[in-house]
């Protein structure tokens, strides 16, 4: 395994984290033991970063973490979101996921599902356009003083927002979806996050898998897949998508490798503060994945994916309407 400082912490993480979505039934069923053994796997090759959400499976993701790193907690960075409050009916996001009552209750209950002390990065889903970002970064800052959170982060900010939130307080990352398929960060969020040495947290960069060619139809496997709602995977876009990972995937040929790793290896190639978060719920993936570090791509195979993948390359946008409007705020 490789270290970076995460943020300006002077605390060196693993260069690939552990995302745990999956493991809580995110994209179809997941099995308890083959998720908790995947940590104590990840955990033996190095793999000091987990990521984690109050909101995964509702709360089930966090117990899950807490049971598998139990007489452990020294040896993990747990980063870990708030969630955010949906509608009953069309699950639209509601207003007031980013109160100071809301975070302070979110952490209370992330630290009792986990069963430990203190939260690594207490982390906000989604910026809350009915709360300003001072207020609910301030909210956070208590926390931290009273030792329950030790640095905060924000996912889905757009750079103006990081900026305006770091004023109140240090942020020590900015999780965002990066990938080949989704380069919205090189806008400017990872300028920023250089300039105000954050981390940048790189989540879905297998593409929610389809980047790494385990989707081989439209639509999702299963009913409980929420992939089934994205429109990148709908009947309508699947064949120009399935059409680069094909390219994606002679490319990997070629280099001995996989998809999945050649994903991973492109964003190791961009600057030391990206963290990718692969999320998997099996060794068999982990390995795969973790394998990636060994992968060395030159100028050449970067361009060369560069002209696989061009910015905006993905047809269709990456979460249905409703979820477009809570992003890059
Ligand atoms: N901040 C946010 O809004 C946000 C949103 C989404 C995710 N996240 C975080 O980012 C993490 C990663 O994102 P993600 O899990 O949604 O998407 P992802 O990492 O792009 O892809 C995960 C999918 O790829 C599959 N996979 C993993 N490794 C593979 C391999 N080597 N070969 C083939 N398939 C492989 C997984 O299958 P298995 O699960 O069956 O192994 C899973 O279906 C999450 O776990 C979560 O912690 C954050």
């Amino acid at each position: 395994m490789q270290y970076r400082e995460f943020g300006g912490t002077g605390i060196q993480l693993s260069r690939i984290g552990l995302g745990c979505f999956s493991m809580s039934g995110a994209y179809g069923a997941a099995d308890d033991a083959e998720s908790i053994a995947t940590i104590h796997r990840a955990m033996e090759r190095g793999v000091n970063l987990l990521d984690t959400s109050a909101r995964y499976g509702g709360g089930h993701n966090h117990q899950l973490i807490g049971e598998a790193i139990k007489g452990r907690r020294d040896q993990i960075f747990i980063h870990s979101k708030t969630g955010t409050i949906r509608n009953k009916g069309d699950r639209s996001v509601a207003e007031g996921s980013g109160t100071p009552d809301r975070l302070r209750s979110i952490c209370e209950q992330s630290l009792k599902n986990l069963g430990v002390d203190y939260l690594d990065a207490m982390c906000q889903s989604r910026v809350d356009p009915t709360v300003p970002i001072e207020e609910s970064v301030g909210a956070v800052a208590r926390l931290v003083e009273e030792g329950k959170v030790r640095f905060i982060g924000l996912s889905e900010a757009a750079p103006e927002t990081v900026r305006r939130a770091s004023a109140v307080h240090s942020l020590v990352s900015l999780q965002f979806e990066y990938s080949l398929w989704t380069r919205d960060v090189e806008q400017g969020h990872r300028q920023a996050c250089e300039e105000l040495e954050m981390a940048l947290m790189a989540y879905a960069p297998l593409g929610y898998g389809f980047l790494a060619g385990v989707v081989d139809r439209a639509g999702a496997q299963s009913e409980d897949d929420i992939r089934g709602k994205f429109p990148r995977f709908s009947e309508e876009n699947f064949e120009t998508n399935r059409e680069k990972v094909t390219q994606l995937e002679s490319f990997a040929a070629e280099k001995q490798s996989t998809a999945a790793q050649i994903c991973l290896a492109w964003l190791l190639a961009h600057n030391d503060n990206v963290f990718p978060i692969p999320g998997c719920k099996s060794r068999k993936h982990l390995d795969e994945n973790l394998d990636a570090i060994e992968i060395v791509l030159t100028e050449d195979d970067l361009a060369r994916l560069d002209r696989i993948f061009p910015k905006d390359a993905a047809s269709g946008d990456r979460y249905p309407p409703g979820g477009m409007k809570r992003v890059n705020l």
